[in-house]
Order: structure tokens, then C-alpha cells, then sequence
């Protein structure tokens, strides 16, 4: 890894531009789940232990370059300073008369935000011209958000190359987190993959049987596994058109040397609700007017087998319909002893995705994995092998 931390670059008096994820959700101008806000504290804290000003670029929503009044950061202001412990000013743009008169102003002690960087239309397009506008605001550019580092935007990317650039605290936990996992891991390493669609996760399937030596698959994509199999699923959701997909995913498995877990006992019901009539039946048994809306006992004992023998676990995907009760048993179970094993130090254990963290946390597991990556759509993308463009724009730096 060729990027640089806070460590290494001088940041004494200077006005630091450190890109942050404040992508938070938000009921009735309240913010539901404030993670991604407090991962962020140790970064902005240690930008002014170091004698820096921070002064924060972020986007929130998706305002496709207008200025979206509901879209606003400042209501994010209260929240940042609770999480912060400092005062936190706003500026009404991001470059700018505003930005650079709040930029001036601010002292040591103090912390900008700086409005949507998403009011512009330049952000998205990475508009060379809106990076420099930004980049002249400050003197060393901070990439802290590795949840965003997906997108090649202004704030994301271009800026990286025009500044002094590193990355936060968060980013670094996050590379770190994720080269154990998969760039250079301790084995075996099991990847849990679910969800409900082989058809938007064939890129990740494909890197992670060249690269893990279980991959146990679970959710909808499970039953399209084992209709490529030549097994009736009922009702179940399944992609019958991917059954070749998921046949060429088998064979590139093999001669990878990468055993793939499919549930072994389903459970099933008629009806797609909580609480529904449900029994378990082997895979193949599935009544033709039922669906399968989890993975069974035997599966998740099989699933506990392979965790005791691994050493590294990454997990994206719950195993079963995990928001209605009792579906979401097989992932509650499976979470619960990666969990232990966690706890026992036999195992690192990474996860990321929105419902994945979601399943965990429900599961009360989250809190013993190693790692929980605030990442969605990025941390789907690592897996996948892609390079993100936020974090290779940092590399070209050093
Ligand atoms: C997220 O919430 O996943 C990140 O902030 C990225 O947001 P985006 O998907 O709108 O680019
Ligand atoms: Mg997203």
C-alpha cells in the first residue's frame, strides 16, 4: 500500500480538506444511525492535535448537480459537534466567495463543513476546474472516505492530484481491514456471499473463487445454484436464466480449488411474511407451491464447520430472509459463531454492505467481528477486485 497516513504529512497550521462520508440517514431532520459520523472522529481530532484545521467535503444524497434544499449538510451541523467535541461552521458552498470566507475565518479549535459537493454538477463528472476551485481552499487534501471511494468524483479523485494528499484514520482502518481479509489473509479464508440475485454479484462470485478457498452462498442466490443443479426450487426465488452462470461459476470454483456450500435443508413456506407456516426439507424437497425463505439446520452446522476450520471469514449477504422472523435463523445462528470464534481469536472476521451490517447488528454479532466496514456499494467493489478510484488516486501520490 502506497499511500500515506496522517502520520506522514505535515499538517501544523495548515487548512486541511479532508473528504468525509456524512452519507447518514435522517428521519424528521434527526439522524437515525450516527456510525459514519463517529468513524470519522479520530481523523478529524487528530488533523487538530497535529495543529490542523479541518475543513470537511461531503455529499449527502443524490442531487445530480442542483442545489437541493433538502439535500442541505447544515442540519448535520449539532450531530458533528455532539461527535466531535468542537464547534463546527458552516459554509452555504462549497468553493467560492462563502467557502473561502469561511475558510479564512475559522480558527484553531474550530471545524468547517463545507455544503454539498453534490450542488455541483462538476463533483460528479470529476470537473478538473471544481477540484481546483476546491483544492485552492486548502493546503493537504485527506481522503477519509473509503465508503465513496467507489466514485471517480471532484472531492473523491481529481482533487487527490492536486494537493499533498492521505489517507484518514477510517480509510486506513479500512484498507487494512480488507487487505487482511483477502489481499494477503491469513488461511483458509470463507467468504459468505447472499442476497437475493446472482445476475448483480457475478463479478464478486467470479473474483472470490480465484481467491477464497470456501465460499459458502446463501439467500436467493443459493436457489439458482441449485437449479443450475437440476433441482426443483417451487415457488422460490430463483434466476433460471443464470443456471449456465451459475454452472461456469461451479466449474471456475473446482479448478480454483475453491469448495462452494450450498444449504444443504431448506426452510419453506407459502406465504412471504413474518411469522409464516414453514418446515424444513432437504434442498431437493422443496413442495412445488412453496419457496425457500432460508437455509436449515444442517446447513448452518456445515456453515459452523467451516468457520471453526478457517481463519479468515469475509461476509457480504445475509443467508436467508433475514427482515421477517423465523427466516432470518440461519443468518442469526451463522453470526453468532463467527462471533464466538471472533471472540476466541480464532478467527478474523470482516463484513460490509448496508444489509449484511444491517443482519449483523440485528444478530447482535456485529459487535464481535473484527472489522465492520462502513462501506456499501464500495466495499461490494474491493470485493469484486476493482480498483477503487478514490484510494488509487491517493497510491499515485507517494
Ligand atoms: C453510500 O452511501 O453508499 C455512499 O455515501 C455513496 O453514495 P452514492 O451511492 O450516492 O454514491
Ligand atoms: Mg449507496
Amino acid at each position: 500500500m502506497a499511500w500515506k497516513t496522517l502520520d506522514e504529512v505535515d499538517l501544523d497550521g495548515k487548512v486541511v480538506l479532508v473528504r468525509v462520508d456524512i452519507n447518514v440517514p435522517v428521519e424528521n431532520g434527526k439522524v437515525t444511525d450516527a456510525t459514519r459520523i463517529e468513524k470519522i472522529v479520530p481523523t478529524v481530532q487528530d488533523i487538530m492535535s497535529k495543529g490542523g484545521k479541518p475543513v470537511l467535503l461531503a455529499h449527502f444524497g443524490r442531487p445530480k448537480g442542483q442545489v437541493v434544499p433538502e439535500m442541505s449538510l447544515e442540519p448535520l451541523v449539532p450531530a458533528l459537534e455532539k461527535a466531535f467535541g468542537f464547534p463546527v461552521k458552516f459554509a452555504k458552498d462549497c468553493i467560492g466567495g462563502p467557502a473561502k470566507e469561511a475558510v479564512g475565518a475559522l480558527q484553531k479549535g474550530e471545524v468547517l463543513l463545507l455544503e454539498n459537493t453534490r450542488f455541483h454538477a462538476g463533483e460528479e463528472k470529476n470537473d478538473p476546474m471544481l477540484a481546483a476551485e476546491m483544492g485552492a481552499l486548502g493546503e493537504v487534501y485527506v481522503n477519509d472516505a473509503f465508503s465513496a471511494a467507489h466514485r471517480a468524483h471532484a472531492s473523491t479523485e481529481g482533487i487527490a492530484k492536486i494537493l499533498p494528499a492521505a489517507a484518514g484514520r477510517l480509510m486506513e482502518a479500512e484498507l487494512k481491514a480488507l487487505e487482511a481479509a483477502l489481499g494477503d489473509p491469513e488461511r483458509p479464508v470463507t467468504a459468505v456471499v447472499g442476497g437475493a440475485k446472482v445476475s448483480t454479484k457475478l463479478d464478486l462470485l467470479g473474483n472470490l473463487v480465484a481467491k477464497v478457498d470456501h465460499l459458502i452462498i446463501g439467500g436467493g442466490m443459493a436457489n439458482t445454484f441449485l437449479v443450475a443443479q437440476g433441482i426443483d426450487v417451487g415457488k422460490s426465488l430463483a434466476e433460471r436464466d443464470m443456471a449456465d452462470t451459475a454452472k461456469e461459476i461451479m466449474e471456475k470454483a473446482k479448478a480454483a480449488g475453491c469448495k462452494i456450500h450450498l444449504p444443504v435443508d431448506v426452510v419453506v413456506a407459502r406465504e412471504f411474511k413474518a411469522g409464516a407456516e414453514n418446515e424444513t426439507v432437504a434442498n431437493d424437497a422443496c413442495p412445488a407451491d412453496a419457496m425457500i425463505l432460508d437455509a436449515g439446520p444442517k446447513s448452518v452446522e456445515e456453515i459452523s464447520k467451516v468457520f471453526e476450520n478457517s481463519r479468515t471469514l469475509i461476509w457480504n449477504g445475509p443467508l436467508g430472509a433475514f427482515e421477517i422472523a423465523p427466516f432470518d435463523a440461519a443468518t442469526n445462528a451463522a453470526a453468532a459463531k463467527a462471533a464466538e470464534l471472533t471472540r476466541e481469536e480464532k478467527l478474523i472476521s470482516v463484513a460490509g454492505g448496508g444489509d449484511t451490517v444491517a443482519a449483523l447488528n440485528k444478530a447482535g454479532a456485529a459487535k464481535d467481528f473484527s472489522y465492520i466496514s462502513t462501506a456499501g456499494g464500495a466495499f461490494l467493489e474491493w470485493m469484486e477486485g476493482k480498483v477503487l478510484p478514490g484510494v488509487a488516486a491517493l497510491d499515485q501520490q507517494s
